[in-house]
């Protein structure tokens, strides 16, 4: 990805390094099959590999870096979580959902393949995430592994990503509308549970026991709500040529978000505050927190 624009060469070099690995992680788990799976996987491959940020697995490595996890191992839970991303976005383009024809500057895989195998390409990738965490090269021990898949599980179901876009879908329906509470409580779900599952993935894998995650998650929390709140901000204000994607279109598809509940600039201040609160939490960290922190910035300040 270009990531030009970004001034803090940790970042950069961050997150330049990340898609790299990311996309030979998924490279070596995706072999095109040689009978009538192929389309399957080369629809896998044409959504996975390249375009996205990969602010999840940046998250993941580098809070597993804090507590000295091997690379290889936070790499492939990041392509776990990523798995789980990249499938949740097959699905949101859709047209039963936002019906989206582009999405990282291509046309939606629903375009370019069509819907039936968008559904399988996102069945599949749901799938391999668990498999990758199931699997003893992300970790030999099994209380790990099993919390790691525990933790991607309920970050990505009814009581995270997928219960997220339900209500996500149901905003616009007659007679719905949303309180700011319902909306946090949305937006936490629908995208900050897979952030937040990332940090605590990272934790996990450094053997941390959950009482010595606490400002993690406040962290993970924090900025997982700025991060969708940066998104509707996105959608009113950014470039589409940036971004990757169509903007301009939640408010014309009934969504309810801070923004249009208060408004771009109370919006924005909102972010602002999460992400101020998201490095306060980091506060027992030194500079080996850095990315981290600069992570949390790049979420307010990003154009795409
Ligand atoms: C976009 O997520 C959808 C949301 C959950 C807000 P990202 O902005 O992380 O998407 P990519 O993968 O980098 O394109
Ligand atoms: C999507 O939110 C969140 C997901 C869980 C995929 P949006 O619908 O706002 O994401 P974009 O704007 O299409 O990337
Ligand atoms: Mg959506
Ligand atoms: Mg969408
Ligand atoms: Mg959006």
């Amino acid at each position: 990805m270009n990531v030009v624009g970004i001034e803090d060469d940790l970042l950069g070099d961050g997150l330049r390094q990340v898609q790299r690995e990311i996309d030979s992680v998924f490279d070596a788990f995706l072999p095109v099959p040689d009978d009538t799976r192929a389309r399957l996987v080369e629809a896998m491959r044409y959504a996975a590999i390249g375009g996205g940020k990969r602010v999840r697995p940046l998250l993941l490595v580098s809070t597993a870096e804090l507590f000295g996890v091997a690379r290889d191992a936070a790499l492939r839970a990041g392509a776990a979580v990523e798995a789980i991303h990249v499938y949740s976005l097959i699905h949101d383009d859709l047209p039963c959902m936002d019906d989206d024809d582009l999405r990282h500057g291509k046309p939606t895989l629903h375009k370019t393949f069509d819907e039936a195998t968008a559904v399988l390409a996102g069945d599949a990738l749901h799938a391999l995430a668990f498999e990758i965490l199931a699997d003893t090269g992300t970790s030999p021990d099994p209380f790990t592994r099993s919390e790691l898949i525990a933790t991607l599980g309920k970050a990505s179901g009814m009581g995270g990503m997928a219960g997220g876009q339900m209500m996500d879908m149901v905003a616009d329906e007659e007679g719905v509308d949303y309180d700011l509470h319902t909306i946090t409580r949305l937006q936490q779900l629908k995208t900050g549970a897979l952030l937040a599952a990332s940090v605590e993935m990272g934790a996990i894998l450094g053997r941390i026991p959950p009482e010595g995650r606490t400002h993690l998650r406040g962290y993970a929390r924090d900025i997982g709500l700025a991060f969708q709140i940066a998104d509707d901000l996105l959608d009113v204000t950014g470039d589409e040529s940036r971004a990757g994607k169509a903007l301009r279109k939640d408010e014309g598809q009934g969504k309810q978000t801070f923004v249009t509940l208060m408004g771009v600039a109370k919006a924005r201040e909102q972010a602002r505050m999460l992400i101020d609160q998201a490095i306060g939490h980091l506060g027992s960290h030194g500079s080996e927190a850095d990315m981290l922190r600069a992570l949390a910035r790049f979420i307010i300040e990003r154009d795409r």
